[in-house]
């Protein structure tokens, strides 16, 4: 399998490619030193440096295609209620290369809020777009830590698979039998009638004019859309937390400044976990707000891009300081000197912006990887997305 990265930032989904034995054979990114660790890290082979919409041509043929898109607002003008119009946007270039190449796969990752953003307009449109392309599209949010990362990291990861020439998906008796990115244990709380409904493209709703917020798992095609809340791994905490990843004799560069250590004298006690994520004090003994300090007998807040994110405090034994860059690379995923071409300070804005390796990896294997509704033996199950009636 052949795979392409847009916006590949440090290369998320290619770690997760390169250990699942996928070939990457074009990568590009817009920031130079985003692109100094690809480089860096992966040779200079693959990665165009610029502005994508000046390398279109340059995409080569292949059969996958993996994007963590920036998000960016769709035009309110020239489109039907419901959805908008993706013209001018970055989405909009993912849809142009899919169109061209119609690779089999295309795997797209975005922050949580794709789902509910504009009460689902924003996710209406995307989803509007791809499944027009006669691909069928799934969708699921996941997060980092249950798939072994100590993050509460929500991310909505959108699955295509091209429906091969022929097989008439909107045609009544067509039966869907299989999911890529829900399990059957993920589903089997669901009602029959309500797995038949999955099953049934003519029982799916119309996107345009959804109006609401979309759930957290889906299915879509050709302007229409299945979806249920999902109990996402409810019964799994996270195997992994902080204190597995600290790294020994930090240096107190890191350390908090006595001028915050003053500050935090006023804290009150939280001490509870929300998120996974433990919280031992603040200052208004609320959920997360002013000088929260972190523990780390939890999972770590969402890494960012954000500057003021990068100071978060924890108290690590008798020491308050912030996370190290290092600790940050193995929040995510990477290894602990992916990054090592990049400031210290930069590096958390690279491993902020990225998709988790594992994330990606936990992804890209399910795509070969058919799970099915039924409970049909193995061997059969594996066969077929799709039966007819
Ligand atoms: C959310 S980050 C994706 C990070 C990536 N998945 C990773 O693992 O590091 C979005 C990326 O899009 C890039 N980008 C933004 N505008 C771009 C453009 N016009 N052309 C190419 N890349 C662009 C940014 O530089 C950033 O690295």
């Amino acid at each position: 399998m052949d795979a392409i990265e847009l916006f590949s930032g440090i290369g998320g989904f290619r770690v997760a490619a390169d250990t699942c034995a996928i070939k990457t054979t074009f990568a590009n990114d817009i920031d130079p030193l985003a692109c100094k660790v690809y480089r860096d890290h992966f040779g200079d082979g693959v990665l165009h440096e610029g502005d994508v919409r000046g390398l279109v041509a340059a995409i080569p043929r292949h059969d996958l295609l993996t994007a963590g898109f920036p998000c960016q607002p769709f035009s309110s003008a020239g489109k039907k209620r419901g959805i908008r119009d993706p013209r001018g946007t970055l989405f909009e270039v993912i849809v142009d290369v899919v169109r061209t190449h119609r690779p089999r796969w295309f795997v797209l990752e975005n922050v949580k809020r794709l789902l509910t953003m504009e009460r689902g307009l924003h996710f209406a449109t995307i989803l509007a777009s791809l499944a027009d392309l006669d691909y069928l599209i799934e969708w699921r949010l996941l997060n980092a830590m249950h798939l072994g990362l100590p993050q509460n990291r929500q991310r909505v990861f959108i699955v295509g698979e091209a429906m091969p020439p022929g097989e008439p998906f909107r045609s009544t008796g067509t039966r869907l039998k299989s999911t890529r990115l829900a399990s059957l244990s993920d589903i089997a709380h669901l009602s029959v009638k309500h797995r038949e409904d999955a099953a049934r493209p003519d029982r799916w709703r119309p996107i345009e004019n959804h109006g609401v917020r979309f759930p957290h798992w889906g299915l879509s095609y050709d302007g229409r859309f299945f979806g249920f809340v999902l109990p996402i791994f409810s019964d799994r905490g996270p195997s992994v937390t902080l204190k597995h990843v600290l790294e020994r004799d930090v240096p107190d560069e890191f350390d908090f400044t006595d001028a915050t250590l003053k500050w935090i004298g006023k804290n009150r006690a939280v001490e509870r976990f929300v998120q996974g994520v433990e919280i031992l004090s603040n200052q208004s003994g609320g959920a997360r707000m002013g000088y929260t300090i972190f523990g780390v007998n939890g999972v770590a807040p969402t890494l960012t891009s954000t500057t003021s994110r990068h100071y978060e405090r924890y108290r690590v034994g008798d020491r308050y300081r912030r996370l190290t860059n290092v600790e940050y690379a193995r929040i995510q995923g990477f290894d602990d000197d992916h990054c090592r071409v990049a400031s210290v300070y930069d590096q958390y804005s690279l491993y902020g912006n990225a998709v988790p390796p594992p994330m990606a990896k936990w992804v890209l294997e399910r795509l070969s990887s058919t799970v099915q509704f039924s409970n049909e033996p193995r061997s059969k199950r594996q066969r077929n997305l799709f039966e007819h009636a």
